[in-house]
């Protein structure tokens, strides 16, 4: 597989900036090698916008489409809600699901992420799982056996989301055996902290399948630095 880097855009930016940001990122991503898998998770209203140009203009041709959520129920009457029928259209390949901002702002447990899950899978769209290690089994527990296995896990060790400081190679290679063992040989990213200064032996560890990328995916030059360091 690919390295897979996300940007989590979270709710930071309007449209204009991400205008400016994807001008910035266009002129940039061409330098990546093709051994790299880009995603971008934009808010939800962006997401057209993101989806045209995508579409229109030459992007590093592994740049695809995120969302940072996914309705947990199929369509139907659920105000407020975006399933994967509204997302029809849009070239959606991953979903971010199980956050831990979503568990802890909005209270999502292991229950609604196996729904999400199901959700997503059912519309051919890769659930990229996130887990802390006390939420890993629980989760893996929600889970059907046969949507296990279909799951990219990102490890977001709280602590290390928006702090600065990254976990350390060991601690984020241990925890890729208790998530292997909880869901199957799937893919195993890393989110919390990721900039372009992490150190070098986690960004190029061939054991790490790719990064969850929050704060450093807002500038876009930090965000390709990164991207360009990674092996
Ligand atoms: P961070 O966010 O890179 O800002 O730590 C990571 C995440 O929330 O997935």
């Amino acid at each position: 597989m690919n390295k897979l880097i996300i940007a989590n855009f979270k709710s930071n930016k309007n449209r204009q900036e991400y205008e400016h940001w994807l001008d910035d990122f266009e002129k940039g991503v061409a330098k990546v090698g093709a051994h790299i898998d880009i995603a971008l998770a934009p808010p939800l209203p962006d997401l057209m916008f993101f989806s045209n140009r995508l579409c229109d203009k030459q992007m590093h041709p592994h740049t695809f489409l995120a969302v940072q959520d996914l309705s947990p129920f199929s369509a139907g009457s659920y105000t407020g809600a975006v399933g994967t029928r509204n997302l029809e259209g849009f070239d959606v390949k991953y979903a971010i699901l199980g956050h831990s901002e979503r568990r802890t702002y909005f209270h999502e447990t292991a229950h609604d992420v196996a729904n999400k899950v199901r959700e997503a899978l059912s519309a051919s769209i890769t659930p990229i799982v996130c887990v802390t290690k006390d939420e890993c089994n629980p989760t893996a527990n929600a889970l059907e056996p046969r949507d296990r296995k279909r799951c990219i896990v990102a490890f977001e060790p709280i602590e290390h989301i928006g702090t600065g400081t990254t976990d350390t190679r060991e601690d984020i290679l241990k925890t890729k055996e208790l998530v292997q063992a909880a869901f199957g040989p799937i893919p195993y990213i890393y989110g919390g902290s990721v900039s372009p200064s992490t150190e070098e032996n986690i960004l190029i560890d061939p054991a790490i399948d790719g990064f969850l990328v929050g704060h450093s995916s807002l500038d876009p030059h930090d965000f390709l630095s990164l991207l360009r360091q990674i092996r």
